[in-house]
């Protein structure tokens, strides 16, 4: 794959699809990570010379008509205000845009535009028409095949992976395909459903399988032991003793947890109690790992070569049930192993424990993230590739 930094690019119109869909309430941007990531991309090709235009989708608004709610004028606003330079907003965009060397400027919310959700060859060729080379750098984005991820790579006149895509391929590989061992994943999150594939995929990679959550819920109960009312999947309990099964076949620890934390409702202030893991009773609901289990994980994790984090082991949200989430950050945190973290409420955790620079790693991918240790090819990728190789 050509990289953005292999191509002069001085005096070319470029074209840098970005994954700046942020969270945004009352106009306001509550997190920047996905801002912050994509910036020195805009920058490097800025002042090497580039006319930048910047692609993004923001939320999931209707094709075809205007939607104050998902416009990207707070986005552009900012990223004016981290270049020193105001930076327009082009609503209409697909006949042209007039931009200056060193210029950087944001084209209005691209899933507004008919036909970007179904990959479009029309829309594409619109697009590869804008441009004189299209910088695919949306990780976030990099699972969806549609016209500004994957169509307008097959027909813009040069194509080249940002660096940020770069970087999160790179990292993501390293954790994955030639991990330091143990190479350790926290798999957390309501649903074992979601997450099958994932567990399947990396019970051929990983030497130590830690589940948290609904999730873990559902191990518990395929070992035998009672959850009361805890959130979990009858459904999915055999899905669940085979992944423990195939895993411990192939020489993976997957410890479940000797103690939890219950109470008799899924609030903040409902009272939390400590017990082992077969003593759960009817009624009750566990909503996190106790502290010999948590103490447990940590020891793993200190001793892990890689760690590969997705989803909070309980329900940190509420403070009675994020000490065992609480632990096992401070112990990737503190652990000499090259760690990674993805998905929202991964990053959520993440912020809320402070520990955003110790993470080797941390992706801007949710969806992406995930399809990637499902062990997936994103289209995105695999069309850069393929216009590598033709
Ligand atoms: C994300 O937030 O995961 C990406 O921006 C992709 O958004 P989507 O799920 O709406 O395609």
């Amino acid at each position: 794959i050509t990289r953005m930094s292999d191509l002069e690019l001085r005096g070319k119109r470029v074209l840098i699809r970005e994954d700046l869909n942020v969270p945004i309430e009352d106009g306001r941007i509550t997190s920047t990570q996905r801002l912050d990531a994509a910036l020195p991309t805009i920058k490097a090709a800025r002042d090497a010379g580039a006319k930048v235009m910047v692609l993004s989708h923001l939320g999931r608004p209707k094709e075809g008509q205007f939607d104050a709610e998902s416009s990207l004028a707070p986005v552009a606003k900012w990223l004016g205000g981290k270049l020193g330079a105001p930076v327009r907003l082009v609503a209409d965009y697909l006949g042209g845009v007039d931009v200056a060397e060193g210029e950087v400027v944001v084209l209005e919310n691209c899933r507004m535009n008919v036909g970007e959700g179904k990959d479009d060859e029309a829309l594409s060729k619109k697009y590869a028409a804008l441009c004189d080379v299209f910088v695919m750098d949306a990780f976030g984005t990099a699972h969806r095949a549609q016209a500004s991820t994957h169509g307008v790579i097959r027909f813009a006149p040069q194509v080249a992976a940002g660096p940020l895509l770069w970087a999160e391929l790179d990292a993501l590989g390293k954790a994955l395909e030639q991990p330091a061992h143990p190479l350790l994943a926290i798999v957390a999150g309501s649903k074992v459903s979601t997450k099958l594939t994932l567990l399947d995929n990396l019970t051929a990679k990983v030497d130590q399988l830690i589940v948290g959550g609904g999730i873990a819920n559902t191990f518990i109960a395929a070992a035998g032991y009672g959850v009361g009312n805890s959130l979990y999947e009858p459904d999915l309990v055999e899905a669940a003793r085979k992944v423990m099964t195939e895993a411990r076949r192939r020489g993976a620890e997957v410890p479940l947890p000797v103690d939890v934390v219950v109470a008799p409702e899924f609030s903040a202030n409902a009272s939390a109690t400590v017990k082992p893991v077969d003593a759960v009773k009817d009624g009750e609901m566990i909503l996190d790992i106790g502290p010999e289990t948590a103490r447990r994980y940590a020891e793993l994790i200190a001793g892990a070569g890689t760690v590969v984090w997705n989803g909070p082991v309980g329900v940190f949200e509420f403070d009675a049930f994020g000490k065992g989430t609480e632990t096992l950050a401070h112990a990737i945190a503190d652990s000499k192993a090259f760690s990674i973290a993805g998905g929202g409420d991964t990053l959520a955790a993440v912020d809320k424990y402070g520990i955003a620079d110790k993470i080797s790693y941390i992706s801007t991918g949710g969806g992406a993230f995930l399809e990637f240790l499902e062990g997936k090819e994103l289209p995105a990728v695999a069309a850069l590739k393929a216009r590598a190789n033709s």
